[in-house]
């Protein structure tokens, strides 16, 4: 089957079978462009508790795959590709953050979205890389405590002066793993280029960035800009995607080593078996993470209107 046939095929299965296919950002083009909607963490959380389908396939990380459950438990919700999970997602577990909490009882606890359902059990309320620093800014509660992206969290702190944060050692490996001295070489190889960062990304690194942002930040602020070239400091994908809807413009990686294997485990034939009924795993939560959990994404979503 080429890849042409099979985007074919899928497309005839969602209409039959009434199912809606979210893909994050980092996913390929080729699933990208069969998907009913791309976007980042944010924008998919949005999108899942409005979808009118009664089965949702997540391509993207575990975490992500939850979060729909967790929105529209009513529905029957796949992760394309068990095997992708988000190693940020496993740093924390809900018995570490209750003995964090007890130390400080008088903290709110803000999570990244990048965590499991069990641990969002325990949080008071969640966020995404784009929309941290308006939620933290509106917690009726001077005291924060960020889990578990320590560099998200010190880019939200840095906008929030006034908040008194306290951050735990966790954080995104392909993004942590960028150096100043990457930028060094990307900015030498392209001296004409923006440099555009996600905040996952360590402080040196953010600070040298002509923007910080999420995933869908970055693209809106590349394609509005008046500049033609950028440096695009995310998952690789994101230049490619951007290459593709803005032709007249060059993108380039910050660095070869931006390259998430969890995001890229999705391939277009696991959409099809999952869709087929032979692939995929069905993301099933008990009643109680459903509830506790539901609570802190809510208050993301009534925080960030
Ligand atoms: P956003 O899509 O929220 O920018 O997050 C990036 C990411 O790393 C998702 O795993
Ligand atoms: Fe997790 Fe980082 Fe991959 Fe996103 S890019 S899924 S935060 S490991």
């Amino acid at each position: 089957m080429t890849v042409n046939e099979m985007q074919e095929r899928i497309r005839a299965l969602k209409t039959e079978k009434n199912v809606c296919v979210l893909a994050h950002s980092y996913q390929g083009r080729e699933i990208t462009e069969v998907a009913d909607f791309r976007g980042d963490s944010y924008q998919l959380s949005v999108m899942a508790a409005k979808t009118d389908a009664e089965t949702v396939i997540m391509c993207g990380v575990r975490f992500m795959a939850e979060t729909v459950k967790i929105l529209s438990p009513g529905k029957t919700v796949y992760l394309a590709n068990p095997t992708a999970g988000c190693p940020m997602a496993e740093q924390m577990d809900r018995e570490l953050i209750e003995g964090v909490k007890a130390q400080f009882p008088d903290y709110t606890v803000v999570c990244y979205i990048n965590t499991t359902a069990e641990l969002k059990t325990v949080c008071d309320v969640c966020v995404t890389s784009s929309c941290a620093v308006k939620v933290c800014s509106k917690i009726d509660n001077k005291n924060i405590l960020f889990i578990p992206d320590c560099n998200l969290g010190k880019f939200v702190a840095g906008q929030l002066p006034e908040k008194n944060f306290k951050l735990l050692q966790g954080g995104c490996p392909v993004h942590a793993a960028i150096t100043v001295r990457d930028v060094e070489t990307a900015k030498n190889a392209h001296p004409g280029a923006l440099l555009l960062v996600h905040p996952e990304c360590v402080p040196a690194v953010a600070a040298a960035a002509d923007y910080v942002g999420s995933t869908s930040g970055i693209m809106d602020f590349a394609r509005k800009s008046e500049a033609k070239e950028f440096i695009i400091g995310t998952e690789n994908s994101i230049a490619e995607h951007l290459q593709y809807d803005r032709p007249d413009k060059r993108f380039y990686t910050l660095s070869k080593k931006m390259v998430c294997e969890n995001m890229k485990a999705t391939t277009l034939p696991d959409l099809l078996n999952c869709l087929e009924g032979r692939g995929g795993e069905e993301i099933t939560l008990d009643p109680d993470t459903l509830k506790k959990a539901r609570h802190c994404i809510d208050e993301m979503i009534r925080l960030s209107e």
